[in-house]
Order: C-alpha cells, then structure tokens, then sequence
C-alpha cells in the first residue's frame, strides 16, 4: 500500500477479470513483446486494470495479470507497489496529486494545499465522502517550470494559485472537464506576455 493514503479499512474483491473490451486490448499489448519477454507487458497491464477498476487495482487483478503473462504473482506485486502511479487501495474519481518539491514550494504550493483543503472539506491523504476527489502530496512530476502545479488523473493544471485551484476542484465537482495546462493563459511554458512568435 502506498504511503501517499492514510490507511482505510476496505474490502479486496475476491475475483478480477478484464472486460471483454480490455481482454482483446491485453491480448494486443502482450502480442507486442518479443517471445520469451510478455512478462514485460506487466506495467500496460496494470494500467489497463486499473482504469477498469475506478482507479485502483485489487490483488485479485494482480493475480489474474500474473496468471496471463505465465509469471509469479509476486513479480506482479513487485512492480504495483514500487510505483506510485498503480493505486492499490481505492481513491476517489479524481486523483489530486499535489507537487510540493521545491520549485512548486516556493511558487506556492502551500497555498494551493490550503485551498484544496478548505474546498474539500478533508486533509492530505484522504478521500472526499462522496467518493469524488482524493487529495494526496507528491515529489516534482516534471512540470517545475510551471509551478505550483497539480497533477489529476492524466491531466496537468500549472500556473496555479488558490483561486484558480478552487475554481479546477468546483468544475471537476460538476462533471465538468476543466482547461489543462497553464491557469495564467501562457502557451505551454512560454515566458508569461511573449507572443509566441
Ligand atoms: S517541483 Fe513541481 S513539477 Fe517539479
């Protein structure tokens, strides 16, 4: 289990298989590794478990992943909880990953720990009640240049501050899918007020 989560008691389904869909899509990422290297399609394949599963993956998952690529589970279990990207217990539809190394620390990501915090109503670490948004702390994830910034799901938000952040957790509350990318409307990391030319 990663550290990232304050511990909550839940339950492990007993059975995981992949959809249908998913099936055929495993079958193409496995197809891709040279004979004799499938246990490779190991890290696609939690992936694809993963978003099956609303963002986590049980053991049980790990254990069918193990079954298809003919290896011990235990090499399965090795590579989920080395990396922090496999969720291994459950965590809300969206994943607010905030980045408080030190570029997004000094641009002010206390500030944008404090909104999320006071938006949602939960500390670092834990889950909204109504399963909506999990809050957690996470080293640089390769965007200092636009810091602070947050990572949530497979999308990045930079450039942030509290208002802006608050404003990204109101629209994702109502379904909605905010803008990606730089709150202060630069193009990609372009110094701020450069025409792009
Ligand atoms: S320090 Fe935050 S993205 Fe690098």
């Amino acid at each position: 289990m990663s550290s990232m989560f304050k511990p909550v008691e839940f339950e492990q389904p007993s059975e995981f298989e992949f959809s249908k869909e998913n099936l055929k899509t495993a079958k193409d990422i496995i197809a891709k590794y040279p004979e004799g290297k499938q246990q490779s399609a190991v890290m696609p394949l939690l992936d694809l478990a993963q978003r099956q599963h609303n963002n986590w993956i049980p053991k049980a998952a790990m254990d069918f992943i193990a079954d298809m690529l003919k290896i011990p589970a235990m090499k399965v279990y090795e590579v989920a909880t080395f990396y922090t990207m496999y969720n291994k217990q459950p965590v809300g539809k969206n994943l607010v990953q905030i980045c408080r190394t030190t570029p997004c620390w000094l641009r002010g990501s206390d500030e944008v720990t404090r909104a999320c915090r006071k938006k949602l109503g939960i500390d670092v670490g834990e889950t909204t009640k109504d399963g909506k948004f999990t809050l957690v702390e996470v080293e640089c994830l390769g965007a200092c240049v636009n810091a602070p910034m947050v990572q949530i799901n497979d999308d990045y938000y930079e450039d942030l501050d509290a208002e802006s952040m608050s404003a990204i957790l109101d629209e994702l509350a109502k379904g909605k899918k905010p803008k990606v990318g730089s709150r202060k409307s630069r193009h990609t990391s372009e110094p701020e007020g450069s025409t792009g030319v």
